[in-house]
């Protein structure tokens, strides 16, 4: 297959997927069809869709589920998360419900620092750069004054700009490292405007202050941009009880369990293996919220596995404690979002989502996301210790085989039950079905002591 196309982006949608279907589908008729169908019926709504990004032809549907109980520093939530993993919102609720009576979650926005650089190679003195730096840092302010306006008005801007001196380690390279506070946006543009005119700002102010020697006033801008590693845009999520509160879990007594479950948390500190699956089983809930309030989950990621590397080995970003008969459990998670600009307000779905968490501001949407890993957490590793996760999957993986089998209203419910005792497999689900669809009920017997013996 070697397609190609020029002027493609000018088509219109319609042609566009035209053009799609009859290059690169079997049944291009068909397949046109159904993936108009995905066209919102909305056309104002749909034209809003489009212009989030490119060379649309169609939209990609995600289910939008909820999870219900969240009590969050005393006030209770209901979590909007959009997730294609089945148990995800499961997990999510059973674990909000679980600390619901046990004093809910509780979380804090430690700090709100969002960051940006300006990289740049230049060959002069940097003793000298340094002793001017007060009144490039004054210059560098009023050149942005007409972009940072605004967010100052809303209580942010920039916070402190430093000088680094990265030359050791790569030949006539420097740094403008810029803290910003953005408010309730989670300012990627307002950031990038500012870094680019710094950069302009910076480059000026070289070539013609009187201290630099003419050879110094050369300075080049290798790239101005925000950095999605924000260690100091932190909020902390945390739950606690007495651990005779944490209840029996099957075999395992409370203490047994607290003990086990700290355990399962201090592997995931110790291995990078297990840290990895631990950690992703955090950003099931986290990226799952964050989707659903249209924030960037790429930048969330990102960030969250910089800072569970932090100290040089990737390490679990979730910790535990027993300590005079306290269970304590919590998540530290470096996390920039916004409530304000970008999609939040856009997308049609996110809008609601945000207006379903009470349309909180951008802090307490860190808290309640980080919330949503933490729970994650707790009820994966509660899965882990106790039953293992199978069980739980199965019985919702089982329900995707159905539907994939295009099991109807009486045969579902029956091959759950059939398969309350015994291992969910995609053939002997199928087997399952055929044999009742051929009426076979007398073979269903033979079936079982197969499976039995097998
Ligand atoms: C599956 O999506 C997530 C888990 O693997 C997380 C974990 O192992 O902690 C269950």
């Amino acid at each position: 297959m070697n397609k190609s196309i020029s002027g493609f982006s000018k088509l219109s949608k319609r042609k566009k997927l035209q053009w799609i279907v009859e290059n690169f589908f079997k049944d291009p008729e068909n397949v046109m069809r159904e993936l108009m169908s995905h066209w919102h019926q909305n056309e104002e709504q749909q034209r809003v869709l489009d212009g989030f990004s490119e060379n649309t032809i169609s939209n990609y549907v995600l289910p939008f589920g909820v999870a219900p109980n969240f009590v969050i520093n005393d006030k209770t939530y209901v979590l909007p998360m959009v997730i294609e993993e089945s148990s995800v919102v499961a997990a999510a609720s059973s674990a909000a419900k679980f600390w619901m009576n046990r004093g809910g979650f509780k979380a804090k926005v430690i700090a709100t620092k969002k960051v940006g650089q300006v990289h740049f190679s230049w060959s002069g003195n940097v003793e000298k750069l340094n002793s001017v730096f007060e009144e490039l840092d004054a210059q560098l302010r009023t050149d942005v004054s007409h972009i940072t306006a605004n967010m100052e008005n809303r209580g942010g801007g920039i916070l402190d700009i430093s000088l680094l001196d990265m030359t050791h380690l790569e030949g006539d390279y420097l740094q403008l490292k810029v803290n910003f506070e953005t408010c309730d946006s989670m300012g990627a543009n307002f950031i990038n405007s500012v870094l680019e005119e710094f950069g302009r700002s910076l480059k000026n102010f070289v070539a013609t202050h009187e201290i630099f020697e003419k050879k110094e006033k050369e300075l080049t801008i290798i790239m101005a941009i925000l950095s999605n590693y924000t260690p100091e845009c932190l909020v902390r999520a945390w739950v606690e009880c007495p651990v005779k509160d944490l209840g029996k879990h099957g075999e395992l007594d409370a203490s047994s369990f607290a003990e086990k479950f700290c355990k399962a948390i201090r592997i995931a500190h110790i291995d990078p293996h297990r840290a990895t699956t631990h950690n992703k089983g955090i950003f099931n809930g986290i990226d799952a919220v964050v989707l659903a309030t249209a924030n960037d989950f790429r930048a969330v990621e990102s960030c969250g596995h910089t800072y569970a590397a932090r100290d040089g080995q990737y390490r679990s970003l979730s910790y535990c404690s027993v300590e005079n008969g306290i269970f304590k459990f919590w998540l530290d998670l470096p996390i920039a979002l916004g409530t304000v600009g970008g999609l939040t307000k856009l997308h049609p779905v996110a809008r609601r989502s945000l207006e379903l968490l009470g349309n909180p501001s951008a802090s307490q949407l860190m808290e309640i996301i980080a919330v949503a890993g933490l729970a994650q957490n707790f009820a994966a590793i509660k899965s882990l210790v106790t039953t293992g996760i199978q069980k739980g999957h199965m019985k919702m993986h089982l329900l995707n085989i159905l539907n994939h089998l295009g099991a109807n209203e009486k045969e579902v419910p029956e091959t759950v039950n059939y398969f309350k005792d015994k291992v969910v497999s995609f053939s002997a689900v199928r087997d399952f079905l055929d044999l009742m669809r051929g009426d076979k009920k007398k073979d269903l017997n033979l079936l079982t002591d197969q499976k039995a013996s097998s």
